[in-house]
């Protein structure tokens, strides 16, 4: 069975090629979706340092719908251009908010969150959904993690068979 080794390096570019190497080992013979983002869910909260939440919500009916995740119990369901999350979706673009309280309209699942990061997960043209980590830090999330965690996604899309369920 794979363990995952606590990462220690401080170099976040480093930092994010092993951790992708571990998702690939994790996912690449798994046929099942949902198997494979539990375990890319538990992945990133187990490794990624100075978080509280990390998670997966899917594009189900219009709408985002909560997906595997750890932390604590977040709200079931974003409207598109609602909160973070939402507004990545919306845009299909990344969003790093660094003073969640300064963001018009987030969304406070765990009042402990003070900066976020979502990365929508786009497979061709079409939305499946985002990728949501948070912090109880400010300013958590910067661009070097925006591009780890965009191979993240990339990595999931190449391994993971999307269900026609997300649209
Ligand atoms: N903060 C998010 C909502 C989801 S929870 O943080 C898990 C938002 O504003 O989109």
């Amino acid at each position: 069975m794979f363990t995952a080794e606590i990462i220690e390096t401080h170099d976040r570019k480093e930092f994010y090629r092993q951790l992708n190497m571990y998702l690939v080992q994790l996912i690449e013979e798994e046929p099942d979706w949902l198997a494979s983002l539990c375990n890319a869910a538990s992945l990133l909260y187990l490794l990624i340092q100075d978080i509280n939440w990390a998670g997966f919500y899917l594009y189900k009916e219009g709408q985002l719908i909560l997906g595997p995740f750890q932390g604590k119990p977040a709200c079931t369901r974003i409207a598109l251009g609602r909160g973070v999350c939402g507004t990545a979706a919306q845009t299909r673009e990344i969003q790093i908010v660094e003073d969640v309280d300064l963001f018009p309209g987030h969304i406070a699942c765990d009042a402990a969150s003070r900066s976020e990061i979502v990365i929508p997960i786009i497979k061709g043209e079409r939305l499946i959904g985002v990728l949501d980590i948070d912090s109880p830090s400010k300013a958590r999330f910067d661009d070097e993690d925006a591009r780890g965690l965009t191979d993240f996604i990339d990595m999931l899309n190449r391994h993971i068979n999307w269900p026609e369920e997300f649209k």
